[in-house]
């Protein structure tokens, strides 16, 4: 048989400053292995003959909007490489530096561009590699949400709109968790347009609605649109990412196509 080439997934105790649901580095995290037991589970890959410890994985969590999460998970692990090569001649040749990347939902959310994050990560990485005399390991990444989120619209039809004077206007779609669970499960923000209304200005605070039975299926709250009635489409941008993998056929629904 094969060997095969393995990476330990590494829990650095970093705050990747998210939402709590999407930290996934945190000391208290169900995932990775936990920073008492980094050294045990190196010394176990090593002696274990069916197995070649290639290097070490961490994944932060996901909608990262800083870089210094990474710089700081960065330098403990690689604080810990040095020890473990001091040890055990473990030898890093490849780290990977999981996800997490940060797309822009919200005109007021601002998310740093891919750039900057491949500078901080990089630079930590050949720096701090220079400085503890290791050489440099190769570089993985695994961003999901920076590639895809982007590329997909989510287009709802309005059906009925419901006007609580003084309270608030209530913009019914024919979706909501079902199709985007996002908002319901983590309160994301996300922007809306009329698709049919681009060129008229937006005078109403609305608040769009999805369809299912819950008062928390809530796809966008107090939202600035064009006077928005029955028919209109909304659509919203940046549900490339975890919206249809995430969806379900709720209250009996079908999932939406996609074109
Ligand atoms: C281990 C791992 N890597 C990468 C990703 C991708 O994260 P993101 O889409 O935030 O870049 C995930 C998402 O769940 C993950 O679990």
């Amino acid at each position: 048989g094969c060997t095969p080439d393995i990476l330990l997934r590494l829990t650095p105790g970093v705050d990747p400053h998210t939402h709590k649901y999407l930290a996934t580095g945190v000391i208290d995290s169900k995932f990775g292995f936990t920073q008492l037991k980094w050294e045990e589970a190196v010394a176990q890959a090593m002696s274990a003959p069916e197995l070649n410890l290639l290097g070490l994985h961490f994944h932060l969590g996901s909608l990262i909007a800083e870089v210094e999460p990474y710089q700081e998970a960065i330098g403990a692990v690689l604080g810990f490489t040095t020890e473990m090569k001091r040890k055990y001649n473990f030898q890093l040749r490849e780290l990977n530096v999981g996800g997490g990347f940060a797309i822009q939902y919200a005109l007021d959310s601002p998310s740093p561009p891919i750039s900057s994050y491949a500078e901080a990560i990089a630079s930590k990485i050949i720096s701090k590699c220079r400085e503890l005399k290791l050489a440099l390991p190769r570089l993985i990444v695994e961003p999901g949400r920076a590639i895809v989120g982007q590329a997909g619209v989510a287009l709802y039809r309005v059906g009925v709109v419901k006007d609580i004077p003084g309270v608030r206007c209530y913009v019914s779609v024919d979706g909501g968790m079902a199709d985007n669970i996002r908002p319901a499960l983590y309160g994301s923000k996300y922007e809306a347009v009329v698709a049919n209304k681009m060129s008229e200005e937006g005078a109403e605070k609305v608040t769009i609605a999805g369809k299912f039975c819950e008062s928390g299926d809530i796809l966008v709250k107090d939202i600035n649109l064009p006077p928005v009635s029955a028919g209109d489409i909304i659509a919203i941008p940046d549900c490339g990412a975890y919206c249809l993998p995430m969806a379900s056929n709720y209250n009996s629904s079908l999932k939406p196509a996609i074109v």
